[in-house]
């Protein structure tokens, strides 16, 4: 079976709001990225992902929808959207939107109107209840929210005012799909879709078991002392991931690449029961809370390997609008940045970048009270070293602030006397003009190795088999497609190794030091070959 385009692409997550500001009003725009889009196809990414930019009071920043097929005008006009996607193609590049299916916000009409009555047509379109059962929300809390004209709760996975729709109703169904379809037929190539395992919830309502679990973690969705059993990962979903798969595939391969959350089999099932009846790629959050070593590493991708073997393809992400950028996790340390993108770009799967990784951005840490983000609001009385010494963002801000193009002012990224969120007090030495010029940047460093993959179709749909015996702290693999065969040596430790290792060529080496002597391989600390 050929390999669909989506399991051999490489994406690239733009942020709207904080991409590039083409009219000076403080906010990125779909022009924007129109204007930066030969930047993204010069760094060799083939597909980008655009998080929300339609109507929407923005009180999630988009991902609280008031209405599907129209443009917040902060971003442009339907006609600047049609535009994006003819520009993207022009490139032979590839462009997904977020569809949020889950909930819609509180000020969309279908919303206003379900809750004007018990009888109104569309009172059904929500999840309505008398009563509240033990339900938590993602966020911690109850998720239901007491609305006075219905005299009834209405439940949100996420956050009050952004109401679960309710998916057992087939005219909701049908509406999404009808929406699904307005995009594609617009000639979007798929999407990435929020939230996606909890579309469904238990039809019965039963109480979620009690559990010990009071946070929620990336391979175990339970917390806040009980087990999720109930409100996400229901059979339905999956069932759902087959009938959407099914009304995209009238438009051809387009990618549908969802975010959910549980255990890797849990995850996988998502994809269906043989490879592309499902969504075709989901994301794998456990590695957003990597940990910077060679066994980490070699344990996830063999975990990866066992649950998503060949004709499945993992996604590997580590950063996005939602956690810590990566270079945070790094102790911001460049050496460490450009080894992780090796691996990135270099594993068995789709790889997924967050704009500003390949420059290495880093977090703008912001107080709580004063935030954009609606988050930070409901645990301002909770002192933040507690959420550092966990690891856990929870001021999404921090990782949203503007895209750091050049050294001028607002690091070029707009012309306003303010920004939506405040630039990066670093953008004089971390940015696009200055690292462009550095041969051993860390952007140019993706570059080229986003072109050594774009080259080798080996790294982009060959087996990869993990090699035992070296010393401690390198990670090697190699991965292979017929006769064509690359190896990548990964040194995660610090110090200088030398081993015996026996190789014909040497395609890419991460520093001057690192390189080949006779048969052995020297790599430097945090260096890296590829060889073959
Ligand atoms: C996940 C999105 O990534 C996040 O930004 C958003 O706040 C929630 N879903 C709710 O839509």
């Amino acid at each position: 079976m050929k390999t669909p385009w989506y399991h051999r692409t490489s994406i690239y997550q733009i942020y709207p709001r904080s991409f590039y500001d083409s009219n000076g009003d403080g906010i990125g725009d779909l022009q924007g990225i129109i204007q930066k889009l030969d930047y993204i196809h010069e760094l060799g990414f083939e597909t980008i992902w655009i998080s929300p930019f339609f109507s929407s009071p923005q009180a999630d920043m988009g991902y609280d929808i008031s209405s599907y097929t129209d443009i917040a005008p902060e971003y442009g006009t339907l006609d600047d959207a049609l535009q994006l996607i003819q520009e993207v193609h022009k490139r032979g590049m590839k462009v997904v939107f977020d569809m949020v299916m889950n909930h819609t916000s509180i000020e969309h009409p279908w919303f206003k109107e379900s809750r004007s009555s018990r009888d109104n047509p569309k009172a059904d379109w929500y999840i309505w209840r008398d009563k509240p059962n033990n339900w938590q929300s993602i966020t911690g809390g109850s998720g239901w929210h007491y609305s006075k004209e219905r005299g009834q709760y209405f439940w949100s996975s996420f956050l009050p005012f952004q109401p679960d729709l309710n998916y057992r109703n087939p005219e909701v169904k049908k509406t999404m799909f009808e929406t699904v379809c307005f995009w594609l037929d617009k000639g979007v190539d798929g999407f990435r879709l929020d939230i996606f395992n909890v579309i469904y919830k238990d039809a019965k309502f039963r109480n979620n078991p009690f559990s010990f679990k009071l946070i929620p973690t990336e391979d175990d969705p339970s917390g806040f002392f009980q087990e999720a059993k109930y409100n996400l990962n229901q059979p339905e979903s999956f069932e759902f991931a087959k009938e959407l798969r099914s009304v995209c595939d009238e438009f051809g391969e387009r990618i549908l690449l969802g975010e959910v959350s549980g255990d890797k089999s849990i995850i996988r099932t998502f994809l269906g029961d043989e490879v592309n009846n499902g969504l075709g790629l989901v994301f794998d959050f456990e590695m957003l809370s990597f940990q910077f070593n060679a066994d980490y590493f070699r344990k996830l991708i063999e975990r990866i390997e066992t649950h998503f073997p060949n004709p499945f393809m993992p996604v590997y992400v580590f950063s996005n609008h939602d956690r810590h950028r990566s270079i945070h996790r790094l102790e911001g340390d460049l050496r460490k940045a450009k080894l992780l993108a090796m691996l990135q770009l270099t594993v068995r799967g789709v790889p997924c970048m967050y704009f500003g990784e390949e420059i290495g951005m880093t977090d703008l840490p912001q107080p709580f009270n004063t935030a954009l983000d609606p988050v930070p609001h409901k645990f301002k009385f909770i002192p933040r070293f507690i959420f550092d010494l966990l690891g856990l963002l929870v001021n999404r801000d921090e990782v949203r602030a503007p895209m750091q193009w050049d050294g001028t002012r607002n690091a070029g990224f707009s012309s306003a006397e303010k920004t939506w969120l405040p630039v990066h007090g670093k953008y004089k030495e971390i940015n696009v003009e200055i690292e462009s010029k550095e041969d051993g940047s860390l952007l140019n460093t993706i570059r080229k190795l986003m072109k050594i993959r774009n080259e080798k179709t080996s790294l982009r749909e060959g087996s990869l088999e993990i090699l035992n015996g070296l010393p401690s702290g390198i990670l090697g693999y190699q991965r292979k497609l017929k006769n064509e065969n690359v190896t990548v040596l990964l040194n995660f430790s610090g110090q200088e190794k030398e081993f015996q290792f026996e190789f014909s060529e040497s395609i890419f080496k991460l520093s001057d030091k690192d390189g080949a002597k006779e048969k052995a391989v020297r790599l430097k600390g945090f260096g890296g070959v590829i060889v073959k």
